[in-house]
């Protein structure tokens, strides 16, 4: 069986900066309180015009650059998105319009912010059967158009933006093992609950809010505390590798403490965990390729390291990935 890794990775951010100090003056909120709950200072928002596909088919060129991948060789493009552009045709069908990848099957995945770990999860599987070489992941989300903007318990916590990577054949290293869970029955604690077939959008739904992000706070908090680190060590020993062997943990950016108690539960010192939350906030499915882009810029990811990518989110899922990052010659071609 060939081995799968990750050859190149792209990113798309909105322009426009959103700061604490912006939202002081939208809801009852301050900035000391976001930052001590949250570690978040800013988030981008995307543009009135600008949807999910917009960003993910910016990050998915900026991917395929890196990869040095031609579009018309993909034959798989999977968008984890909650936000797509619309009910149907899927994101990943828009995007492969976008980016004319005529030889690429195309779908969405919805598994909230955990949802780039389910789809790099299947490209791996995809890649290491023979049966497709390039695919292109991409997490994306525009959580800003389901947001309650006079709800200062979610308006404080989310952002957009979008993160890609191209899977295909590596000689070494590259994915080691994957681990996905969900919890169902926790799924009423962070929802939308209109907008599908159980609630359909009508003129009560909309003055009442519910075709908006609802989440209990505290409920999804514990089950974050508790899971990222329980998957990111169920991982680990699926890849018979100890917490000191991680070089760098890459956690989904929800929250600072979120993050803090996952790094305490490996032991991991902060020079091993990668943080970008205070400048993006929870940009859902896109979070974690975004923060693999940035730590890559950054150095933190040179061939050979080894990294967790763990996340959770709505549905209530859960999912780690534990890889060793290649170098452009363990391509395999
Ligand atoms: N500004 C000021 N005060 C606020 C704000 C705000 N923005 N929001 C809530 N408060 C108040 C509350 O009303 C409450 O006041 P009270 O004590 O008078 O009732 C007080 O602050 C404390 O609120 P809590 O909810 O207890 O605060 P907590 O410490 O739990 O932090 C938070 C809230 C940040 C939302 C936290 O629970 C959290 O991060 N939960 C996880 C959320 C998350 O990560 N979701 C990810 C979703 S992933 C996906 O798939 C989209």
């Amino acid at each position: 069986m060939v081995r799968a890794g990750i050859w190149g990775v792209g990113k798309a951010i909105p322009e426009k900066v959103l700061t604490n100090a912006d939202l002081e003056k939208m809801v009852d909120t301050s900035h000391e309180w976001i930052i001590e709950r949250t570690g978040i200072v800013e988030r981008r928002i995307a543009s009135p015009e600008q949807s999910s596909s917009d960003l993910a088919s910016a990050a998915a060129l900026d991917a395929l650059r890196a990869a040095e991948v031609d579009v018309g060789e993909l034959d798989m493009i999977i968008v984890a998105t909650a936000t797509p552009d619309m009910v149907f045709p899927a994101t990943a069908c828009l995007v492969q319009a976008e980016i004319g990848a005529k030889n690429a099957a195309a779908f969405d995945l919805l598994a909230g912010c955990t949802g780039f770990i389910y789809a790099l999860d299947l490209a791996v599987r995809a890649v290491e059967t023979g049966a497709y070489k390039r695919v292109l992941v991409i997490g994306a989300d525009v959580l800003s158009k389901i947001t309650n903007w006079r709800d200062r318990t979610t308006c404080v916590l989310f952002g957009d933006g979008a993160g890609a990577c191209v899977v295909a054949p590596v000689k070494r290293g590259g994915v080691i093992s994957t681990y996905l869970g969900a919890d169902g029955s926790g799924g009423d604690k962070l929802s939308v609950p209109a907008g599908g077939s159980r609630l359909p959008l009508s003129a009560e739904v909309l003055e009442q809010g519910l075709h908006y992000i609802h989440m209990v706070g505290k409920e999804v908090f514990k089950f974050a505390v508790r899971i990222m680190g329980e998957a990111s060590l169920e991982a680990l020993q699926r890849a018979g590798l100890q917490p000191e062997d991680v070089d760098l943990l890459i956690p989904h950016q929800a929250n600072i403490r979120i993050i803090d108690a996952a790094a305490k539960r490996l032991d991991l010192s902060p020079e091993k965990v990668f943080v970008n939350v205070d400048r993006y906030g929870n940009t859902g499915a896109a979070s974690i390729p975004i923060a693999v882009h940035e730590a890559l810029a950054q150095g933190g990811l040179l061939p050979g390291k080894r990294v967790v990518l763990v996340g959770f989110g709505a549905g209530l899922t859960y999912g780690a990935c534990v890889l060793e990052w290649n170098s452009r010659e363990d391509r395999l071609l």
